[in-house]
């Protein structure tokens, strides 16, 4: 699968861009906030239909415009004649994605059909932050694996808005409250979210050792790393956890048991990541678990994802980037678009690259072919 060319309008700090992309490697070369990693955002927004940084997709339409529109075109086995993707959101309105000029119905029914992933300075993130942050990362990555996983969570999340209402209203004495309405949510929730923390556990199992294996590459060996699953579920009975922790939801009111409350631990020698690994190694381990990501992807795709890499020489020492420029040089990976701000140290790095490699210049809200 390759992205052949990409076009911008009013996107971030770009007013309009559009560019002719190579099959191999890409790299986006400019200074610091030329709008480098606002190109590889565009390509997710192209693939997940949002941005990887902002939560708010306003925040993406260039300061004094009233809407972005970013369009790619993709050829794949699957439409080898090509399919153009275009995201576009007018402010105030909704935001619209089609495919060959064909609204989606949800946006849900893009998702993993264009796969990527991104390696960022902000992965750590995963590690130095709360449950939410570990849990949106797995279940995205589960979500562009499987369909029906993503159909899972969003029907459990529905849910349990309203299981949360009712709580909220229940605590605000000028509302009655109906318990049978409860029940007859809880009836719904209990054998979803039964579900949700047994294919968790399950991917778990899969992810573990594909993870521990690309750590172990990148650091030679040098720490026992784990990534685990944990959560009251699976192995207990979700219907009856709700019921025991009715008193106390209704307390709080909120929802205080069920898998979005679950956390994935994340251990280095047996000790928590985020408070014994040094900086390297927190980065390190953020790297090979978004390598185990792809290399999940492409074993259950036809198709190699995208890979973005945002400033990755800038992170890692000489040794990890030749290992990570291995994988690249020996065809592990498919298309690949990266970022940096020195020309000459991405091409040295790349010198025995064979692939084709198309430079960009990124000058404030400009880009060019080198
Ligand atoms: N909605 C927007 N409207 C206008 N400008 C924006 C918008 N969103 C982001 N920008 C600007 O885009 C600029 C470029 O951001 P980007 O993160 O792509 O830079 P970069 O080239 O990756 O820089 P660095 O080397 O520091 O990582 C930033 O200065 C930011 O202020
Ligand atoms: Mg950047």
């Amino acid at each position: 699968m390759t992205l052949d060319s990409l076009q911008l309008l009013f996107f971030k700090n770009y007013d309009e861009a559009s560019l002719r992309l190579s099959p191999g490697i890409n790299c986006f070369i400019g200074d610091n906030g030329s709008g480098k990693t606002n190109l590889l955002d565009a390509i997710h927004y192209l693939s997940l239909t949002k941005s990887a940084f902002t939560t708010s997709d306003s925040q993406s339409i260039k300061q004094g415009a009233d809407f972005f529109v970013v369009k790619g075109k993709f050829t794949s086995e699957l439409a080898p004649a090509g399919e153009t993707i275009q995201v576009s959101l007018r402010s105030g309105q909704k935001k619209a994605l089609t495919h060959d000029k064909q609204p989606y119905e949800r946006m849900a029914d893009h998702i993993g059909r264009y796969p990527a992933v991104l390696i960022s300075p902000y992965d750590t993130d995963l590690i130095r932050q709360g449950s939410e942050e570990r849990r949106k990362y797995f279940d995205s990555l589960m979500a562009q694996l499987d369909h029906e996983f993503l159909e899972l969570l969003i029907m459990y999340n529905a849910l349990l808005r309203q299981r949360n209402a009712v709580l909220k209203q229940a605590g605000d004495r000028s509302h009655g409250f109906d318990r049978d309405y409860l029940l007859a949510l809880d009836e719904q929730l209990a054998p979803l979210g039964q579900q949700l923390s047994e294919l968790r556990a399950t991917f778990l199992v899969d992810f573990a050792p594909v993870f521990r294996r690309h750590y172990e590459q990148l650091a030679d060996g040098r720490e026992q790393v784990l990534v685990s699953y944990k959560s009251q579920l699976p192995g207990a009975d979700f219907a009856q956890l709700l019921r025991a922790n009715e008193r106390r939801d209704f307390a709080l009111q909120r929802s205080t048991t069920g898998p979005h409350r679950d956390d994935f631990v994340f251990l280095m020698d047996e000790l928590p990541v985020k408070s014994y690994a040094s900086q390297g190694q927190q980065k390190s381990f953020a790297i090979a678990l978004k390598l185990a990501q792809f290399e999940l992807l492409a074993s259950r795709q036809q198709h190699k994802p995208l890979l973005l890499l945002d400033d990755i020489f800038d992170r890692l020492d000489d040794k990890r980037i030749a290992r990570l420029l291995e994988l690249v040089a020996n065809d592990t990976f498919g298309q690949v678009f990266l970022t940096d701000t020195n020309l000459q140290r991405t091409d040295q790095a790349l010198a025995r690259v064979s692939s084709d490699i198309l430079r960009f210049r990124v000058q404030q809200g400009s880009v060019a072919p080198v």
